[in-house]
């Protein structure tokens, strides 16, 4: 893409439409990129005064800036907001110190230990699915998304460090605040200096988290990613990673992993809804394969449906909706300039539903993911995790987490949904269903 040497720029909006846009932004950033997309073409030029960035939407342009030329587009600056919670892991690193942590959490990573922590994400699962049997006698409704949050926050304190969080536990309470003020940061124009409960917040995590890494180095027994991390060596100097490297990854690893697989099971039951169909079909898969069992990480290999429904809700809703980068050098995208120093900005929802990939874009239909509709697809019409060097690590673990407590509601209960009207999309770090997705619930 880079071979021509034309410095013309790419269609967007100017002046007075350029600050719309802006504003836009804040209101509603999938709807605004959309609209772009629509009024200037695949890819799309958004300057204002020094601020340059790139719209992207097509598999190509995005193979190039994720996969082919990624050495030229750094992570963006946007997750330096989170340094003083993460210090300087994986999603804040870069370079050479980034490939070799990379290659080390890689380790904990590696598929026989993905399978090996499903027991502990169906174990968290059992413990945890009997509470809604109150709401059932009680006939009052759940929150999905937010019960599955705090599954979700369950089932990490079990994989990352083989700790029993209770609700309402300092250490998630403290989390809530320092994602909620990263978060806010990273959307503000006007940076103000940290709060007090803010510091006081990320007292409490590093306190934990430099307290259970001592706690792992004197007893060797626990099994779990902190476990394996430790174990982990670069290949070149033979030497582990360093106790502020285990703090800064294990965070790391907690903050990336905080919520999309809640969000994912939320929308899940949005589109089951919808579709009574699809729903049927699942179950009835689900009670030939397992029955009524609690499943295995095993038994996902034996249902497909269960996987090409999963791949469809994350076409459909990529919970990590937005990925940025900053090119490093000049260059150009379909002859269009590329400034150093600018943003790319890459929306999966919007190229996850372009027509020419995704026939009727719309409609949630698993089985576009069958063998013969997925062939010819080009690699990046589909990219809920990301590609290219920087693709999520815990890509294989959250399918898996996903899918297990997915068929376990599937066999305990069946769910109404008594959200008023449509649910709506609201893009923050994460896309979540706004005001959550309310359900009424019923045993099986
Ligand atoms: C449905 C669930 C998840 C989704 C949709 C998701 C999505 C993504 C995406 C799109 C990226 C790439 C970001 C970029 O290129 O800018 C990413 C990176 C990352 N994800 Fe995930 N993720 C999920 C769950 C998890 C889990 C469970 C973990 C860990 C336990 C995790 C850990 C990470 C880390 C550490 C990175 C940064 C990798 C790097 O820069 O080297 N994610 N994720």
């Amino acid at each position: 893409m880079a071979n021509s040497s034309s410095h013309s720029l790419a269609p967007g909006p100017k002046g007075f439409f350029f600050l719309k846009s802006v504003i836009d932004f804040y209101r509603d950033p999938v709807r605004l990129f959309a609209e772009l997309h629509r009024d200037h073409g695949n890819i799309v030029r958004l300057q204002g005064g020094p601020y340059c960035a790139h719209l992207i939407t097509q598999p190509e342009q995005i193979k190039y800036v994720l996969q082919d030329n990624a050495k030229n587009y750094r992570q963006g600056e946007a997750f330096q907001e989170t340094i003083p919670v993460v210090g300087r892991g994986l999603t804040t690193n870069s370079g050479p110190s980034w490939l070799k942590q990379r290659r080390m959490v890689q380790f904990a990573f590696q598929h026989k230990h993905v399978a090996a922590y499903g027991d502990g994400i169906v174990s968290a699962t059992e413990a945890y699915l009997p509470r809604w049997n109150e709401n059932i006698k009680s006939e009052t409704p759940i929150n999905i998304d937010a019960e599955i949050l705090r599954l979700n926050h369950l089932i990490l304190g079990k994989l990352l460090f083989s700790v029993d969080f209770k609700e309402g536990d300092p250490f998630l309470d403290a989390f809530a605040v320092v994602r909620k003020v990263s978060i806010d940061r990273v959307r503000s124009l006007i940076k103000l200096p940290s709060s007090r409960r803010f510091k006081q917040a990320v007292d409490l995590l590093d306190e934990f988290a430099y307290r259970r890494i001592a706690e792992h180095r004197r007893e060797t027994s626990s099994v779990d990613i902190l476990s394996m991390l430790m174990q982990a060596r670069d290949e070149e100097t033979g030497s582990g990673m360093t106790d502020a490297e285990l703090h800064d990854e294990i965070m790391t690893l907690f903050f990336a992993a905080y919520e999309d697989v809640a969000n994912a099971i939320a929308w899940t039951w949005v589109l089951l809804s919808q579709n009574p169909e699809v729903e049927d079909r699942l179950r009835s898969e689900i009670q030939n394969v397992v029955g009524r069992r609690p499943p295995t990480a095993a038994d996902l290999r034996e249902l497909p449906y269960v996987s090409m429904l999963v791949n469809e809700v994350l076409r459909m809703y990529p919970t990590t909706w937005s990925l940025l980068r900053d090119a490093v050098n000049d260059d150009q995208i379909d002859g269009f300039h590329i400034p150093a120093g600018s943003m790319i900005l890459i929306d999966t929802c919007l190229t996850q539903r372009l027509p020419q990939y995704w026939p009727d874009p719309e409609k949630f239909d698993p089985e576009r993911f069958s063998p013969e509709r997925s062939a010819g697809r080009p690699r990046f019409a589909y990219f809920p995790f990301g590609g290219g060097p920087r693709q999520c690590i815990g890509n294989e673990l959250a399918l898996m987490e996903i899918k297990l407590i997915l068929v376990r509601m599937v066999q305990l209960y069946r769910f109404k949904l008594v959200s008023l009207g449509p649910i709506q999309m609201n893009a923050l770090s994460s896309l979540q269903p706004r005001g959550g997705v309310w359900a009424k619930v019923f045993a099986v």
